[in-house]
């Protein structure tokens, strides 16, 4: 028999969504759950475009009741789709993580009771991944899921109702700012050393890499104050849809721990404060366009993060989610 012949059909579960014809997320469903890893591998390889231009169209596909269990087993299925890594080393992510595998880390090590809002992967920063993948190695007890929310139709709603907002994010765009920690902080969603996102061990090597990037910043008795450069609010995909490609809803909700004031986090990109009520209202479209994906073990999501943003729901419990990310290919 074809390798090919792994049998993945498309099912639909509680609370999916429509978007224009179009299903959000995207649920694939392995008929076979005894098959071998190898099996798997190979179906992926073989239908890798297929899967990649699904995940752009829907904005997220759920794999279910494929045969993996462990971290191994997620890095050979993501390897299987010949993609390139985006190692957390390299990034300017403030997420703490501990990698599993070289490829496979955990998704956030900030404690259960912490949200993390919606956003697009790193979009705070000049440096991005195209992709993630996640995988539920163990769901929580009670809570835990991670919410995906299609980015375009938020956008089109936003210019529906606050016009004159949208317009000033597409012409004036935006900038972060945010204190990293002298020492990596777990307890915090946003605890990321200095040293460790900027890779450097002195104040000067940390200098040299902002310049390179083109952030200011201010050295705190508790950390480092960093600005980003002025980047876009929007994104423009190949197919003409527009996405709210940023990070407003995260850092203007959750950018909060003993160092950081979310009212602090966020402006345009000339410095003046954005307009409350349609940050408001870009929050309130979040939660209402949010789809929970509900874990189980086994699980994997491929998320397209220039169409969907993710977080994660508090939980009780252990919850032992991983991630694997995907460089931009347009621009390596
Ligand atoms: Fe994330």
């Amino acid at each position: 028999m074809p390798h090919t012949e792994l049998a993945a059909e498309t099912i639909c579960i509680t609370g999916q969504q429509t978007h224009g014809g179009s299903v959000f997320p995207l649920v694939l469903q392995c008929r076979d759950s005894a098959a071998s890893l190898e099996t798997v591998r190979e179906w992926v390889a073989a239908n890798r475009e297929d899967l990649v231009a699904k995940a752009k169209r829907h904005g997220a596909i759920l794999f279910r009741n494929f045969p993996l269990a462990t971290a191994e087993d997620f890095d050979g299925f993501v390897a299987a789709f010949a993609l390139p890594n985006f190692p957390y080393y390299e990034s300017l992510s403030n997420a703490v993580r501990v990698n599993r595998t070289p490829r496979v880390f955990t998704a956030n090590e900030a404690p259960p009771s912490v949200t993390i809002y919606l956003h697009h992967e790193m979009a705070q920063t000049p440096i991005y991944p195209s992709k993630l993948f996640f995988f539920c190695e163990q769901p929580a007890e009670t809570g835990g899921a991670t919410p995906i929310c299609r980015s375009d139709i938020l956008w089109e709603r936003l210019k529906e109702q606050c016009p004159a907002f949208a317009r000033d994010c597409e012409t004036r765009e935006l900038r972060y700012s945010h204190v990293m920690p002298g020492e990596n902080d777990a307890a915090s969603g946003m605890g990321r050393s200095w040293q460790s996102t900027l890779r450097a061990t002195t104040r000067d090597e940390a200098e040299t890499r902002l310049r390179e990037l083109g952030y200011s910043w201010e050295w705190l008795s508790d950390g480092l104050r960093v600005t980003t450069p002025v980047l876009p609010a929007v994104r423009k995909l190949p197919d003409g849809r527009m996405t709210f490609f940023n990070q407003l809803i995260a850092a203007a909700r959750g950018w909060k721990d003993s160092r950081n004031d979310p009212s602090k986090a966020i402006t345009f990109g000339d410095g003046s404060p954005l307009d409350r009520d349609a940050v408001l209202v870009a929050v309130e479209l979040g939660d209402e366009l949010s789809f929970d994906i509900p874990w189980q073990r086994g699980d994997v999501a491929l998320v397209d993060n220039f169409v969907a943003m993710h977080g994660r729901r508090t939980f009780t419990g252990t919850r032992k989610v991983l991630a694997s990310l995907i460089a931009d290919e347009s621009v390596s």
